[in-house]
């Protein structure tokens, strides 16, 4: 794919998110040093077989941008009988995610850090997933960044062909215009029903962790929407 800029082709595709990091503290460091190994899978062009990694046939789940995954670890750890797979590009809340997995003795997660866009184009095979979480994507809020957002276009045509027939895709955000961004996005888009009635939120799932990023939100007093698609 070719990108032009002041002119220039550029073949670097347009991420959404910023590569930055700062210093791992000694238990993130800890977590990536002694865990990665049990819980890690490192990202290749190979389609991932689930049940090779998971020694289960359990319903996949997968949770794109995890941060530090407390939301990823409280639903594996409620739903033994799933298995997910946790997408980050960030080392500090990996190594976070890492070591809770491993003081929760958890067997149904496993880790790739990189961008979600190439691990669907080429790692996951078609129609395996059974639920997709994005949970408080970044907002990108300015209107010339609002290219960077995760959820686009490319993005939901490649989870209409890697979910299940039933499959459910659970979003939530706390920027509105990001909220009626994606109602627009998914309303244009025919190969998705909105499971609340179009163009409609859906009310905050129970089961949902509270994340830092939602009390984040919550005290800029902002509101929070819920989403949920299936397929048609
Ligand atoms: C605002 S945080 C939300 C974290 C978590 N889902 C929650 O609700 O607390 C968004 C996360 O998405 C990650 N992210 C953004 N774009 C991504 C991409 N293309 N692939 C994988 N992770 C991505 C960022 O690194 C960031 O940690």
């Amino acid at each position: 794919m070719i990108f032009i800029k002041n002119n220039i082709a550029s073949t670097r595709p347009i991420r959404s998110y910023v590569k930055r990091e700062g210093r791992l503290t000694k238990s993130q460091l800890h977590g990536l040093n002694n865990y990665w190994i049990k819980y890690g899978l490192e990202y290749n062009s190979k389609i991932i077989n689930f049940e090779k990694i998971f020694k289960s046939h359990g319903p996949i789940i997968l949770d794109i941008g995890v941060g530090a995954g407390e939301s990823t670890i409280n639903h594996a750890k409620l739903h033994p009988e799933n298995n997910y797979l946790a997408v980050e590009v960030h080392r500090p809340g990996i190594g976070q995610l890492l070591n809770k997995i491993e003081s929760a003795a958890l067997k149904n997660i496993k880790i790739i850090q990189y961008d979600v866009m190439d691990i669907l184009n080429k790692q996951i095979p078609n129609r395996s997933l059974s639920q997709v979480f994005i949970f408080f994507p970044d907002p990108w809020p300015k209107k010339r960044h609002h290219k960077r957002r995760l959820v686009s276009q490319k993005l939901i045509k490649l989870l209409k062909e890697k979910l299940v027939t039933h499959g459910r895709l659970h979003i939530a955000t706390d920027w509105k215009d990001y909220a009626e961004y994606i109602i627009e996005l998914a309303s244009n888009d025919s190969g998705l029903i909105n499971l609340a009635g179009e163009n409609n939120f859906s009310p905050r799932p129970l089961w949902r962790t509270e994340t830092r990023y939602e009390c984040r939100g919550k005290k800029l007093e902002h509101k929070v929407w819920d989403f949920c698609y299936g397929l048609k």
